[in-house]
């Protein structure tokens, strides 16, 4: 597919098209006197990441940001969806301010108001300050003053200026991949930590977002990532282990967030393991928010194990995948939108703030021929059109994202960016799909 099937006119008025980006993914950490993360400490330990890549350079954002917002402008994107590295701006996580890296974020956010850029602040995209991975990090409930502290600074700083902010990125990362599979940093495998962490990190929402509130900050919402959970066979067994993975993954924080407690199914598992008088922090937790963002990108299929709670395994499916080995379902966004709206958030505007597709890009003659991606972009669009037009209060798009990047335990290997980056000479190439958005986004509004 070289060109989209649609048009902004076939979007609801005042729809909003975004790119979005993190800081460690792109930054480079080791500029600008930003503190140490638990990702360092995380990717320097053998086997946890690709090559042992880290974000130290990354893209070189810090450097290049000037380039990166004129890309977004010139794609006629109306947001630009950032991050703001706790790391940069309080190196030890509390105490002493880090000025470079609070001027930092006040020209970025200038450089997105000169472009016409709505700017899109998360607080945190998961660079934890490692002297607070030492105080055992999100297992640690103190987490929710320091951080509160830390939404207060950067709020302080930029939040006169600002469009929107979310105060975390994806909880389920934070809590269950980097606690229970122990495939992000901190990289732990214990259940005890899974379920303080899960918590904490909402309770840590809830303060931040009390914090901005305090400051006249508005427009601020909750950003959670979903994946949809299909059933290995049509037996009752598999059947119930989907359900399983569904509640811990897709209806605990929200749950948490927009009804005050968390579902039976997930409290089985991780009930005995969460802090004592967790049931008390709920008012805080459900602050109330804005907009709700919802990420999406794939569905896993997934079998009863005999192993314990979840007692589930994700099995391979038939469907097309991505380079990251993720199966293509576009219909799970317009599901997860239905039901956030019908189950949780009601008339609250719903973004899908994080959306697209890994491809094994290559450069050839200054181009990169990425069909598959425009391809998959158009259908995960589609399906918003159709959750428009039941009614569901959608009222923005964002691509994951802007440039090729740092993906994590999966280094720079894994290409999402529409701008192919070469992390060689760092030189920016806009990819065939960049050029298909562009010229979508201006077909008349
Ligand atoms: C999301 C993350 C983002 C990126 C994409 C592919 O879970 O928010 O940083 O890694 O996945």
């Amino acid at each position: 597919m070289t060109d989209f099937s649609c048009a902004r006119r076939d979007f609801p008025e005042g729809f909003l098209f975004g790119a979005a980006t993190s800081s460690y993914q792109i930054e480079g950490h080791a500029h600008g006197g930003a503190g140490r993360t638990h990702w360092d400490d995380f990717a320097s330990t053998p086997g946890n990441v690709v090559r042992a890549e880290d974000g130290g350079l990354a893209c070189d954002h810090y450097h290049r940001w000037e380039e990166d917002l004129d890309l977004v402008r010139d794609a006629g994107f109306d947001v630009y969806r950032f991050s703001t590295s706790w790391a940069r701006v309080i190196p030890e996580g509390r105490g002493a301010v880090n000025a470079e890296g609070l001027d930092f974020y006040d020209r970025l956010v200038d450089g997105m108001l000169d472009r016409g850029l709505k700017p899109a602040a998360t607080l945190y995209h998961w660079e934890l300050p490692s002297p607070l991975a030492d105080l055992g990090g999100w297992r640690n409930r103190d987490i929710a003053g320091w951080f509160a502290d830390f939404a207060e600074i950067v709020m302080g700083r930029i939040g006169d200026r600002i469009w929107s902010a979310a105060p975390i990125n994806e909880p389920w990362c934070v809590g269950w991949l980097s606690h229970f599979e122990g495939v992000h940093a901190p990289g732990l495998r214990d259940i005890r930590a899974t379920a303080r962490a899960m918590h904490h990190v909402l309770l840590a929402h809830g303060r931040a977002i009390e914090v901005m509130r305090g400051l006249g900050v508005g427009n601020l919402g909750a950003v959670c990532n979903f994946e949809f959970a299909h059933p290995a066979d049509a037996s009752a067994e598999a059947t119930a282990a989907a359900a399983r993975y569904d509640a811990y993954y897709n209806q605990f924080f929200l749950s948490g967030l927009f009804k005050g407690r968390y579902p039976e199914a997930v409290l089985e598992g991780l009930g005995p393991h969460l802090p004592d008088g967790w049931q008390d922090d709920f008012a805080a937790i459900t602050a109330p928010v804005d907009w709700c963002g919802l990420n999406y990108y794939t569905r896993k299929v997934i079998a009863p194990t005999d192993a314990a709670w979840p007692s589930l395994a994700e099995v391979p499916g038939p469907l097309p995948t991505t380079q990251m080995d993720w199966e293509i379902y576009p219909e799970g966004l317009g599901y997860f939108l239905r039901r956030t709206a019908a189950d949780y958030t009601g008339d609250l505007p719903l973004y899908v703030t994080e959306n697209g597709m890994a491809n094994a890009d290559i450069l050839s003659n200054g181009a990169a021929a990425d069909h598959a991606r425009i391809a998959y972009i158009d259908a995960h669009l589609a399906e918003v059109r159709r959750a428009d037009d039941d009614g569901v209060p959608v009222a923005g798009y964002y691509v994951w994202s802007l440039l090729d990047n740092y993906e994590w335990a999966l280094g720079y290997e894994k290409r999402f960016g529409l701008v192919h980056v070469d992390f060689g000479t760092l030189k920016r190439t806009p990819k065939a799909s960049y050029h298909a958005l562009a010229k979508m986004l201006a077909t008349a509004d």
